[in-house]
C-alpha cells in the first residue's frame, strides 16, 4: 500500500475512536476500502477538499457524550473527476457503523445544497448501519432532510449512489431516488426489512445476500443499475458513467474531439438473419454504429429484452434504447417498459440525445403481464418518449409491430427522424397472425386451408412487411443501407444539435407511475 494511502487511513476518524486500526483491518478483511480510501481512488489526485471534518454529534444519551468522533462517520467535500467538479460524501463504517446521526445528515445536506447552487453532480458512497439508533427520531429527521433534497435536486444535477456496505430500512430510499445506483458484489446489500424480520413475518429463510445483494438487485428487482466486483471497480464505473453526463440540466453533453472520416460499417450488413424469427444481438448493431468501445450499458442484467446505455457518436454522448431480439424476441413487457422509461427520462433531464433501435414484435401477451399492469407500465415508456424534447432518432432494423411501433419513438410521438433498414417490417402485426384474422372465413372454407393461409401470408408480407408503405406516408424519412447507418446518424444528430422544443406550460405532467 502506498504512503499516501497510509496517511489517509490515519486520518480516518475511526483512529480516534480507539481500536481504529483494528476497525480498518476488519473492513479490509471483508474486501472493503475505508471511506477515505474510496475518495482517494474516486477523485483526481490532490483535488479533494474536505468540508466539516470537525463536526461532531450532539447526542447525550446512552453514553454518547463520551464518544465524540470528529467528522461523525461521514467524510464530505468536493473535488474533481477528470477535471470536472463533483460533490461527494462517503460514509465511514468504522465510526458507529457509518450510522446516520442528525449532524451526519446535516453534513450530507450541506454538500447537496452546495451542489445544487453550483450545478455539479453529487456522488454518495453509502456504507451505513442506517439511522443512528442512539439518536432516535433526530436521525430519522436527518434521513427525511436528505430525501427531500434528493427530490429537489432530481433533474437539476446528476445524483449517483454507490452502495459499498449495508443499506437497510428507510435508508434505501435515498439511493432509490438518485439517478443511478451501483452495488458492490458480496459486500453490499439493500433491503427495507432484513432477513430476521422477513423470517418473523413471513417465515421465509433467506440470507442478506439473497434478499438484497448486488446480484439480486441487478437481476430480479432492477434496483441497482450497475454492479462491481469490488470497490475500485465500482469507482471506475462511476467515473466512466459521469463521462457521458453533463454537470447539470443547463449544460450540453460532454464532447470528445472527432473528425468525420470513412464512416461506412460493413459489419452492419450481415446482422439481420434471413429468417425473420431468428434472433440476433442488438448490441452488435450498437457496436457497429457508435464510436468504437464507447457503449456503456446500464441495467445489463435486468429486463434484458430491452438494451439501454450511453455511448459516443462522433465524440458526443448519446443515450441508446434498443429492443433486444435475443431475449423474449425483443417484446416489450412490464420491466422493459419501466427500464426504458426511466432511462429516457434521465437522458431528457440532462440533454442527452436519444438513439432508438427498433425490432419489436409487440407487447408480451399473458395473464402475468396483464395482471402485473402491462397497460400502466407500458404507458410509462410511451409517456417518456412523448414527453422527451431532446433530439430523438429511431432506426427500425426489423420488426415494428402494433402499438409497440408507436411506442418505440415513432415520429407520431415526436421523434425527429425515423430511418429504416430494408429489412424493416412495419405492420399492425406479423403476417401469419394478420392473415388468420382477416381471411379467417376464406381459409376455413378453402379446400387446402394451409396453402391458402400461406398465400395470404405472402400477400400480406409483400404489402406491409417492408418499410416502404410507412416511407410513402412520411412516417419513415429514409430507407437506408445498414452499412451507412453510422454516417446517417452522425449527420442527423449534428443537424438536430440546436433543437429547441418547449412543453406546454404546466406545473408538471402526471406520469402513469
Ligand atoms: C448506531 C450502529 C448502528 C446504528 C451499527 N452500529 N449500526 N450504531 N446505530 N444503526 C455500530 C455497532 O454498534 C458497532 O459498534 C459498529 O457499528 C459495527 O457494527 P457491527 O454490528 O459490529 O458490524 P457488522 O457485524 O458488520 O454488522 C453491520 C450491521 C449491524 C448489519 C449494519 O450493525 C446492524 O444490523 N446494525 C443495525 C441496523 C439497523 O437496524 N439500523 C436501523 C435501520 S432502520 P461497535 O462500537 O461495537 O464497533 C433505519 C431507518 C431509516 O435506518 C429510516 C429513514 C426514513
Amino acid at each position: 500500500m502506498d504512503k499516501k494511502l497510509k496517511l489517509l487511513q490515519q486520518k480516518t476518524a475511526a483512529a480516534k475512536l480507539g481500536g481504529g486500526e483494528k476497525r480498518i483491518e476488519a473492513e479490509h478483511r471483508k474486501g472493503k476500502l475505508t471511506a477515505r480510501e474510496r475518495l482517494h481512488f474516486l477523485l483526481d489526485e490532490g483535488s479533494f477538499e474536505e468540508i466539516g471534518m470537525l463536526v461532531t454529534h450532539r447526542c447525550d444519551d446512552f453514553g454518547m457524550q463520551k464518544q465524540i468522533v470528529p467528522g461523525d462517520g461521514v467524510v464530505t467535500g468536493y473535488g474533481a473527476i477528470n477535471g470536472r467538479l463533483v460533490y461527494v460524501f462517503a460514509q465511514d463504517f468504522t465510526v458507529f457503523g457509518g450510522s446516520l446521526s442528525e449532524t451526519h445528515a446535516e453534513k450530507i445536506c450541506n454538500i447537496m445544497d452546495l451542489a445544487m447552487k453550483n450545478g455539479a453532480p453529487v456522488i454518495g458512497l453509502n456504507d451505513s448501519g442506517g439511522a443512528r439508533i442512539q439518536e432516535g427520531v433526530s436521525s430519522l429527521g436527518g434521513y427525511a432532510d436528505i430525501f427531500f433534497r434528493n427530490v429537489r435536486a432530481s433533474g437539476v444535477i446528476p445524483q449517483i449512489s454507490a452502495i459499498m456496505g449495508p443499506c437497510a430500512g428507510g435508508a434505501v430510499y435515498s439511493p432509490a431516488m438518485t439517478d443511478f445506483t451501483l452495488m458492490v458484489e458480496h459486500t453490499s446489500y439493500m433491503f427495507v426489512t432484513g432477513p430476521n424480520v422477513v423470517k418473523t413475518v413471513t417465515n421465509e429463510e433467506v440470507t442478506a445476500e439473497e434478499l438484497g445483494g448486488a446480484h439480486t438487485h441487478a437481476t430480479k428487482s432492477g434496483v441497482t443499475h450497475l454492479t462491481a466486483a469490488n470497490d475500485v471497480d465500482g469507482i471506475e464505473k462511476i467515473k466512466r458513467l459521469l463521462s457521458y453526463i453533463p454537470q447539470n440540466c443547463e449544460e450540453k453533453t460532454p464532447r470528445l474531439p472527432f473528425e468525420l472520416g470513412g464512416e461506412l460499417r460493413e459489419q452492419l450488413t450481415g446482422i439481420i438473419p434471413e429468417n425473420a424469427n431468428q434472433p440476433y444481438d442488438m448490441r452488435e448493431v450498437i457496436g457497429g454504429v457508435v464510436d468504437e468501445g464507447s457503449f456503456f450499458e446500464i441495467h445489463a442484467e435486468w429486463a434484458e429484452n430491452i438494451v439501454v446505455g450511453f455511448a459516443r457518436l462522433a465524440g458526443s454522448s448519446i443515450g441508446i434504447v434498443g429492443n433486444q431480439p435475443i431475449s423474449l424476441a425483443g417484446c416489450l413487457d412490464v420491466n422493459s417498459s419501466r427500464k426504458g422509461a426511466r432511462f429516457v427520462r434521465f437522458c431528457d433531464c440532462f440533454n442527452i440525445p436519444l438513439l432508438v433501435l427498433v425490432d419489436v414484435p409487440g407487447f408480451l401477451p399473458g395473464t402475468d403481464q396483464e395482471w402485473n399492469g402491462i397497460i400502466a407500465n407500458g404507458s410509462k415508456l410511451l409517456y417518456a418518449f412523448s414527453e422527451a424534447t431532446v433530439p430523438r432518432i429511431s432506426v427500425i432494423t426489423r420488426k415494428a409491430y402494433g402499438g409497440a411501433y408507436d411506442v418505440m419513438n415513432s415520429k407520431h410521438i415526436g421523434a425527429d427522424m425515423n430511418f429504416a433498414w430494408p429489412s424493416a417490417e412495419i405492420a399492425v402485426m406479423g403476417a401469419k397472425g394478420a392473415s388468420e384474422i382477416i381471411f379467417k372465413k376464406e381459409i376455413e372454407a378453402a379446400e387446402d386451408p394451409a396453402a391458402l393461409l400461406a398465400k395470404k401470408e405472402r400477400e400480406y408480407k409483400e404489402t406491409f412487411a417492408n418499410p416502404y408503405r410507412a416511407a410513402q406516408r412520411g412516417f419513415i424519412d429514409e430507407v437506408i443501407d445498414p452499412k451507412d447507418t453510422r454516417r446517417k446518424l452522425i449527420k442527423a444528430f449534428a443537424m438536430l444539435e440546436n433543437k429547441v422544443e418547449k412543453l406546454p406550460k404546466k406545473k408538471h405532467g402526471n406520469v402513469p407511475l
